[in-house]
């Protein structure tokens, strides 16, 4: 029978030391609700209809993975680097012989086990048929300052025009890949695509996607997740 086309392959990169958490084993692998973080987020792309193949990206060096019980379609790939973005490109690189330069890829961190399949399922039709792909990302809502570098408010920014970045994003294998070659210092994919001039799409996320980083953020987290 026909595959559909193009695919949908969601690549998470999981290969950082979490040091802002303080913890002996690196975060991603915290337990969290009864299972390590980054179980959470394999078995919801796993459950979403429309994710073809689902990658994870881990440090070569990593001694958890091999322990853990993957769901369907998950496969492992043991490239990380030394940055987040090193190790998606890795990511990339190394699915690139199965992968259409066309097919999409949804980045997501290890680290945002808020996901849902309803988010997934919104991302995708938000952006499926967008020539240049788009991200999750929440309007800001607090007030923000613009420090003078030394503990002091030296201006306060507008946060009208103003979207905190979260995962998925959402952007075709072929041209992620070359943006992000080309990209430096960067903590998203989307720079990468605005350093070519595009403006990815903004899709509304929610405020349960956010990025587990420090220790008390877990006890959050798992709120969430009990609250399913
Ligand atoms: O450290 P941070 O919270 O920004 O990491 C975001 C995501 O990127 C996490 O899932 C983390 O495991 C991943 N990462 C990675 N390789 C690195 C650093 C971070 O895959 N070298």
């Amino acid at each position: 029978d026909e595959m559909s086309f193009p695919s949908f392959v969601a690549l998470i990169p999981a290969a950082g030391v979490g040091a802002r958490m303080g913890a002996s084993i690196p975060k991603q692998y915290a337990p969290l609700a009864g299972k390590p973080m980054l179980l959470h987020v394999l078995e919801t792309f796993s459950a979403a209809p429309q994710v073809d193949q689902v990658y994870l990206v881990v440090s070569p060096a990593d001694a958890y993975i091999d322990e853990l019980l993957l769901p369907p379609r998950c496969t492992v790939l043991r490239c990380g680097g030394d940055t987040r973005q090193a190790s998606v490109t890795n990511g990339l690189r190394a699915i690139a012989p199965q992968t259409e330069p066309d097919d999409w890829v949804l980045v997501h961190d290890a680290a945002r086990p808020g996901l849902t399949v309803e988010l997934i399922d919104k991302l995708i039709a938000f952006v499926k048929e967008d020539a240049v792909g788009g991200l999750l990302a929440v309007p800001v809502v607090d007030t923000i300052k613009h420090s003078n570098g030394h503990g002091r408010a030296e201006r306060t920014v507008s946060r009208e025009l103003l979207w905190a970045a979260q995962t998925p994003q959402m952007f075709r294998h072929g041209q992620l890949l070359d943006a992000l070659s080309r990209a430096q210092d960067i903590t998203d994919e989307a720079s990468a695509i605005e350093a070519l001039g595009l403006h990815p799409k903004l899709v509304e996320g929610s405020p349960r996607n956010f990025k587990v980083t420090l220790p008390e953020d877990l006890a959050v987290a798992e709120l969430h997740l009990k609250g399913m």
